[in-house]
């Protein structure tokens, strides 16, 4: 497992040199160094490996995977760029460096996420175009337009709306209101890209619908335990502070239930997410191992 989770996220990095990172040259240079600077200051590179992982899965063939590996990584990296200014969670520390506007400033992190999700559909849309064979051209612009539901008001825009809209005016959120808010902000960008990759690869529908709900689990666990190591967590391990939720004063999974019963569910619904997997009759080992090594994760 850690072989290939090693070996996997050399691809996605080598991929995202390939397709990501630009020349810093004109007069846009200074938000072109703050794209490369955010994107290649590290990060697990988790959704690509979920991508290309699904992908894996059955037997395509698309030449716009590696493209679009790098375009969701993009897309989530700006929502960690916008998600640290002051304006939101205020925080100076992120993949063990300073955040970028903590470097760039305020304005030039706010353009950066800009150009970080407008390149992301520019490379993707440019791949779609230069698909030769129309089965290819028609699932990537399926799993394009995944992407761009997910992205948005309907996926991570919108969690991160009810989120920081219920810190900012104290709003007593309960277990309801904490799950879409999960779902919306961190699970619709894992249940992306093991749609993506399913669809790209030619899937059947049944199966970019289980992989969906396999997102979902893998995400809301995901957020779980993010709220965990909030509390738990070791910043330099971590690579971004501790403590952020408490000092927004935002309440989490684990202010709502306690560290047991957050940690109980994290691991339930991990456990769902591998059930879900098992069911789809293929060789889904490395994404079972994936799932359930994130349930301790540390960083
Ligand atoms: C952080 O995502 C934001 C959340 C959805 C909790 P990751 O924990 O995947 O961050 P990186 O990409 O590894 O930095
Ligand atoms: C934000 O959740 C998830 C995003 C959509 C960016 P958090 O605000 O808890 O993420 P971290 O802890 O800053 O990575
Ligand atoms: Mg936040
Ligand atoms: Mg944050
Ligand atoms: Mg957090």
């Amino acid at each position: 497992m850690n072989d290939r989770l090693k070996k996997e996220t050399e691809y996605a990095n080598r991929v995202l040199e390939d397709h990501a990172v630009l020349m810093v040259s004109g007069s846009q240079k200074t938000v072109i160094d703050a794209m490369n600077y955010s994107i290649l200051a590290g990060g697990k590179r988790l959704r690509p490996i979920f991508m290309k992982a699904a992908y894996d899965l059955y037997e395509g063939e698309n030449p716009c995977l590696d493209t679009f590996m790098a375009a969701i990584e993009m897309i989530h990296t700006y929502s960690l760029v916008h998600d640290d200014l002051p304006a939101m969670d205020n925080d100076l520390y992120r993949r063990g460096k300073k955040t970028t506007h903590a470097v760039y400033g305020e304005d030039m992190a706010i353009l950066t996420g800009d150009a970080l999700l407008n390149r992301a559909y520019e490379i993707a849309l440019s791949a779609v175009n230069s698909c030769r064979e129309v089965n290819d051209k028609i699932n990537a612009v399926k799993a394009l337009s995944v992407l761009s539901e997910k992205a948005g008001i309907y996926g991570m825009v919108g969690g991160q709306v009810f989120d920081v809209e219920a810190e900012k005016k104290g709003i007593e959120l309960n277990g309801e209101d904490i799950d879409f808010i999960f779902r919306l902000k961190t699970a619709a960008l894992i249940e992306a890209p093991l749609m993506m990759g399913a669809i790209l690869s030619g899937a059947p529908g049944e199966d970019v619908k289980t992989l969906e709900m396999t997102g979902r689990k893998v995400g809301l666990a995901f957020q779980i335990r993010d709220d965990i190591l909030d509390v738990t967590g070791d910043e330099k391990e971590l690579g971004k502070p501790v403590f952020s939720d408490k000092k927004n004063n935002k309440r989490t999974y684990v202010d709502i239930y306690g560290l047991e019963k957050s940690e109980k569910d994290c691991e339930a619904l991990s456990r769902e997410a591998v059930k879900l997997l098992g069911s789809l009759g293929r060789d889904t080992g490395f994404l079972e191992e994936l799932v359930l090594s994130l349930i301790d994760r540390r960083k």
